[in-house]
């Protein structure tokens, strides 16, 4: 069936609120690259949304999963345990930049992940606050849309949201909140909105990803910590855009010197396989009571499977080192257009979670609609890109750390041509 009448059934038989970026279809896909039904190639820079760190259908991420569903494909882990669910927990227990003793739930989508957090969080404490940050992004499930810092297309018409959740200023120079202002936000919020006695979490994103690919400052999240500490606060690290290599660290919080309590992570996790997990310190991981954690589908075993796959790639093929290496050769492909485009008011990220921010040429006004042209420049070009942050004006870059060496120059020759265009 060709695309034209795929658009038309899929109008008729889907939601408008379901929003797609493209008008063909996928019909298959390998590491970097997808063909749609017609035949056409594209350059994947999308990832399906920071999910394919590792690729499509990496290799050993496809044996895994075979292998596995000649098994069993569920049994649900909370009626008959498998061995695959402690395996990978113990995996993660050791990657998490969270020092002593750790344990791992897992469930299936990023929104999950952080609502369990909040859950293990408020039953830790025995409190019911939660801090989040403007411009953060923590899912479309009500408690994640609650604690998300951004309000179209996220939040409109879906109120009420669950309360005791609290919005305080995220660090980011480059729009005029210095990390003083964050920190004091903070404060603000125990004198004006709720007293600190009373969080139970302040939960940030190590790198903001829907919000623009801001990182936060190594002194601010110290900062952070100190907080916390101060009025026995949780701090949740919400990974699940971060982890999994891209910052080129396993975990983004690898970048600072202090630790969370929890971590949630999902996407690049599993290499498109659904799965989520929070990891934590055990006495905090321990506090809801049993049956309190879980879900049918919690902790799929053809998911982990594929989890297993992904950390194995993920060292074994160094992607690490791979991240910062095709990370800094974007940043100085973007860097060498500055001059030509004075449209680029940004060029930032640590590994390869780097983004590109536009403003109007000349001015500090965000260019959103100079970020739409780029990214439909490049997929009529054949690659394909996502735009983010709280104004539309910035270009993200999530490419498989494992993309072919010529595949990625031919992306970047297609990047510069939009971004000229
Ligand atoms: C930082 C962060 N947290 C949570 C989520 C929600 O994840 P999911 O869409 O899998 O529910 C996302 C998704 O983009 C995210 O980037």
């Amino acid at each position: 069936m060709n695309p034209q009448e795929l658009m038309q059934r899929k109008a008729n038989a889907t939601p408008r609120g379901v929003g797609v970026m493209c008008s063909f279809f996928a019909e298959r896909a390998k590491n970097a690259e997808i063909w749609d039904t017609e035949g056409k190639r594209y350059i994947d820079f999308a990832g399906g949304i920071g999910v394919l760190n590792t690729g499509h259908l990496h290799d050993k991420v496809q044996a895994a999963v075979a292998e596995q569903l000649n098994k069993f494909s569920h049994t649900c882990y909370q009626v008959v345990p498998y061995e695959l669910y402690i395996d990978v927990a113990e995996q993660l227990n050791k990657l998490a930049p969270i020092p002593g003793e750790n344990k791992t739930a897992f469930y299936t989508t990023g929104a999950e992940a952080v609502e369990n957090a909040v859950k293990i969080a408020r039953a830790a404490t025995g409190r019911p606050g939660i801090i989040a940050f403007g411009g953060g992004f923590h899912g479309r499930t009500l408690m994640g849309m609650a604690l998300t810092g951004k309000v179209a297309p996220y939040k409109i018409g879906f109120g009420p949201f669950p309360s005791d959740v609290y919005h305080a200023l995220f660090p980011n120079p480059l729009h005029g909140v210095s990390i003083e202002e964050s920190l004091h936000s903070i404060e603000k919020l125990f004198k004006y909105d709720i007293e600190a006695s009373r969080v139970a979490a302040i939960i940030f994103e190590p790198v903001q990803g829907e919000g623009g690919f801001y990182q936060a400052p190594a002194e601010w999240v110290r900062g952070l910590r100190a907080l916390c500490d101060a009025h026995g606060i949780l701090m949740i690290a919400d990974e699940v855009q971060a982890g999994f290599a891209r910052t080129g660290k396993f975990f983004a919080m690898e970048h600072y010197d202090v630790a969370p309590d929890l971590l949630t992570m999902a996407k690049s996790m599993a290499g498109g396989f659904p799965i989520s997990a929070v990891v934590g310190r055990a006495s905090v991981m321990d506090a809801p009571a049993p049956g309190g954690l879980g879900g049918t589908y919690a902790g799929s075993p053809l998911a982990l499977a594929a989890a297993k796959a992904v950390i194995s790639a993920i060292q074994e093929e160094k992607l690490l080192e791979r991240a910062n290496k095709l990370g800094a050769q974007l940043k100085e492909t973007l860097h060498g257009l500055k001059a030509e485009v004075p449209q680029i008011a940004d060029v930032r990220g640590p590994g390869a979670m780097i983004a590109v921010e536009f403003n109007k040429a000349g001015s500090h006004d965000a260019d959103a609609d100079f970020a739409k042209k780029v990214q439909t420049k490049a997929l009529e070009s054949g690659l394909i890109l996502l735009i983010c942050g709280v104004y539309g004006n910035v270009v993200r870059f999530l490419f498989p750390l494992t993309i072919e060496d010529e595949i990625f120059e031919e992306a970047l020759q297609k990047l510069v041509a939009a971004i000229k265009a």
